[in-house]
């Protein structure tokens, strides 16, 4: 392994025992479940019942080696998957056509994503059955139907029309967990527009950048929305973006809080407004089954985030398969998926394949803990949630609440759990297992990227599980852990890669084609570098361990750190900046910042504050460092090139290795004394 990555994974291992010192928890039965190292199965009753026992009952296929196998005649086994799941316009020539790094899937089929998401079900039973179930954070709660959604959706794609929006341009979409989110998106992807979701939680200048990348035209934002009590003026922060976005011709603003906002006549047009009178019916657009649904930024190694592209047919595949086989999706299910649709976890598993399998899923608005720590107990007992999925992170958070917030409900109707975003920890999984799923349920780690547009390395239900390892590649997928030269390494930390193009897969980085080779394709030939480092165990189960690239993942969000240090350096009191992640025992991890300031300026408090704030408003509250350090020089290579893994050893008090290739070897002391 090279330095880099093998110092990222020492951390990786300090982490699980920072965990592990932070146990002082008095319940014995968890360091017994731990201690044990059991694999956990699940009952044979509920194997039984899952949709891929019965796939596999109908294929003949006896038990998951098998599948496994059969499988790996990925023509076939993506197109008995697809026939169940999606209906075609015209049908496909070729399952896929694959020129490294090049992927077509379902050549030459005729598709629209929201053909199989509404149009479809109103035509079914599911005509009336309930779609979304959405709870504000002041407890207002709205129920969405198919029927409804299929109306909201056309009327909206038809006042898209009427501004001009037409196949192939873009719209970027700020908005928080509101039902008119996923309405938005589907109204883009109905009329073949290409939909460019920002979180509402990024800063203006985030959601600026984002919309000037991807050239949009027109952006869907709403007044405001509540948050731990609080509402968050959401179309003051579009406007400051929209300053300098000189592409954008019109803004629709949904009116959620009803508090007077700022308005640009002739640009700006209330949702209400636009859609009023609107035809309740709007033709899917007939599209090739490889046109682009969406774009979603996300962080890589440089300052500039990439604009993952995905297109109709294949993430439709990809995403309703897992939810279908990995959650064991059934129209009696209450699906909650708990992230934010602004992220992938929320586009994949919130919008798209919920509802291509014609699923009832919880939407809601607010912080986890407000007004109280028990707001999720409440929800699921409300709602009948009987699968949830959510982060590492906020099981961590709940953990430090304690367990009294969930005795207080009953939770029995959850038959399924899953995790996702960050390595969960042993203790964290024992923990989520014992007291949210009262030891019945399995939990579904699984491993996923914005890139790979849905689950690839994760457990069925019917899995036997190890606390902490997302298991094997899913039937169809493919993974591997490769050593720096390519070879395939097992008990020992090396790169992840997947070894086949799959479904979900992106179809490159917007206006970059450069960076999406280099990026992905160029360490090892034909083969997908994930980006993370990992292990296979003797039984192949894969351990990922984290980021080997200059990525942050605090709270499950991705961060660039050179992202961060831009920010910082574009105050005008900062010099230069370098930017690490130290463990931390909730987000997993958190920024620690070095700054240098210009000549004249004096370090003080308010200064450290001031630009905290600063990055705050550059890229959003969850880029804000945890710590920053005034210093006056930071490690640098002869190059200049800032040495953070130098700094993050040395940060955590590690043997930082050779240092004779620094210019600057004295300023290693001066990060061990910023402390
Ligand atoms: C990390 C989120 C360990 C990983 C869906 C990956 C995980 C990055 C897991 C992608 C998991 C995601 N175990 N690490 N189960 N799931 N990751 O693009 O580092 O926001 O590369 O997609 O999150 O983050 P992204």
């Amino acid at each position: 392994m090279g330095n880099n990555t093998f110092n990222i994974w020492a951390i990786k291992l300090e982490t699980v025992k920072l965990w592990a010192d932070l146990k002082n928890m008095p319940d014995e039965n968890i360091s017994v479940l731990l201690d044990e190292k059991r694999v956990f199965k699940p009952s044979e009753k509920f194997v039984n019942e899952t949709n891929v026992k019965q796939w596999m009952d109908e294929h003949n296929i006896k038990n998951l080696e098998e599948l496994h196998k059969k499988a790996e005649d990925r023509e076939w086994f993506w197109k008995e998957i697809s026939k169940d799941l999606v209906e075609w316009y015209k049908p496909y020539d070729k399952v896929v056509e694959w020129e490294a790094p090049w992927v077509k899937w379902f050549v030459g089929a005729k598709y629209n994503i929201v053909h199989d998401a509404l149009d479809k079900h109103v035509k079914s039973w599911r005509k009336n059955k309930v779609a979304f179930i959405f709870e504000g954070e002041p407890g207002d709660v709205q129920k969405l139907t198919y029927n409804d959604l299929y109306i909201e959706v056309n009327k909206l794609a038809n006042a898209l029309k009427k501004l001009d929006v037409k196949k192939g341009d873009r719209v970027g979409i700020y908005m928080p967990m509101l039902p008119e989110l996923p309405i938005a998106m589907l109204a883009c992807a109905k009329i073949g527009a290409i939909h460019s979701v920002v979180f509402s939680g990024f800063s203006a200048l985030a959601f600026r950048d984002r919309v000037n990348d991807c050239e949009a035209k027109v952006v869907i934002t709403c007044d405001g929305f509540w948050r731990r009590g609080r509402k968050v003026y959401l179309k003051q922060q579009s406007d400051e973006a929209l300053e300098k976005a000189p592409g954008v011709k019109h803004v629709i603003v949904f009116k959620r809080t009803g508090d007077a906002v700022p308005w640009t006549p002739g640009r700006d047009v209330w949702w209400h407004d636009l859609v009023y009178g609107m035809p309740k019916e709007c033709e899917s657009e007939k599209l090739d089954a490889n046109d682009p649904l969406f774009f979603l930024y996300t962080s890589g190694t440089t300052g500039k985030p990439k604009g993952i592209i995905h297109a109709h047919g294949g993430y439709a595949v990809g995403t309703a398969y897992t939810l279908k086989w990995v959650f064991d999706l059934k129209d009696e299910d209450i699906w909650w998926c708990a992230a934010d649709i602004g992220w992938i976890t929320g586009h994949s598993y919130i919008v798209y394949a919920p509802l291509i399998l014609g699923a009832t899923s919880v939407i809601y608005e607010g912080a986890p803990n407000y007004p109280q720590p028990d707001r999720w107990w409440a929800l699921i007992e409300k709602f009948n949630v009987t699968t949830l999925y959510t982060s590492p992170t906020s099981i961590r958070l709940f953990m430090k609440y304690g367990e009294e917030w969930i005795k207080k409900h009953d939770l029995s109707t959850l038959r399924l759990l899953g995790s996702v975003g960050e390595p969960i920890n042993p203790e964290a999984w024992i923990w989520y297992y014992k007291y949210i799923g009262n030891e019945k349920c399995q939990i579904m780690d699984t491993w996923w990227q914005t890139e790979t547009g849905h689950c690839v390395i994760s457990p069925l239900p019917i899995t036997p599980l190890k606390p902490g390892s997302a298991t094997r590649p899913l039937p169809g997928l493919s993974a591997d852990v490769y050593n720096e030269e390519g070879k395939p390494v097992q008990n020992a930390g090396g790169n992840l890669v997947l070894t086949h193009p799959w479904p979900g897969m992106l179809r490159g980085i917007y206006k970059n084609p450069e960076r999406y080779k280099e990026t992905y394709w160029s360490k090892f030939k034909d083969t997908y570098l994930a980006g993370d480092v990992t292990r296979k165990d003797s039984d192949g189960f894969f351990w990922i361990q984290g980021r080997a690239d200059d990525v942050l993942n605090v709270s499950g969000h991705r961060i660039g750190n050179s992202e961060v240090e831009s920010a910082l350096v574009s105050h005008p009191m900062v010099a230069e900046a370098a930017v690490i992640g130290k463990p931390h025992e909730i987000k997993g991890e958190s920024i620690t910042s070095y700054v240098i300031l210009k000549g004249h300026i004096t370090p003080s408090d308010e200064l450290r504050n001031e630009l905290r704030e600063h990055v705050g408003k550059e890229m959003g509250k969850i880029a804000r460092p945890d710590e920053i350090w005034f210093v006056s020089d930071v490690p640098k290579t002869r190059s200049g090139k800032i040495m953070r893994r130098v700094i993050r050893a040395k940060a955590l008090g590690k043997d930082v290795g050779d240092t004779s290739t620094l210019a600057n070897p004295e300023a290693v002391d001066e990060i061990g004394k910023a402390k």
